[in-house]
């Protein structure tokens, strides 16, 4: 069985601190860059909801391969693709392991992002 694409970029930007931290312009920047390249029957951009890793961010989890990066800029894109999405070679100095299983949230004064906008 074949999927429809082969990979998933999945982009955090409903949460409460990845879209302050910059994550809808980094969809926006990914989304082109797929679209430029002309792979976009291969990669597909996802917005996601909350990953609860909220403060990390922007956050970027890609499927299969299971790989989560943090603190992810419009910058990082092509990096991204060139390693880790195309290349299969992770990109260390972004690459996400959370402290613990599951949920790790941290405190708004401690996101190594500064939020680039007011939640309220
Ligand atoms: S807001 Fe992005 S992980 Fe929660």
């Amino acid at each position: 069985m074949t999927r429809p694409y082969q990979q998933l970029v999945l982009i955090c930007v409903h949460g409460k601190s990845c879209p302050q931290q910059g994550s809808l312009d980094l969809c926006a920047a990914f989304r082109q860059k797929v679209v430029q390249l002309g792979i976009q029957d291969q990669i597909r951009v996802v917005k996601s909801g909350c990953l609860a890793q909220c403060g990390h961010g922007p956050m970027v989890a890609i499927e299969p391969s299971g790989e989560w990066y943090c603190t992810v800029t419009s910058e990082d894109v092509e990096p991204l693709l060139e390693g880790p999405i195309l290349a299969d070679k992770p990109l260390a100095r972004l690459r996400y392991q959370g402290k613990k299983d599951g949920k790790n949230v941290l405190p708004r004064d401690q996101w190594p992002i500064a939020a680039t906008s007011d939640p309220s």
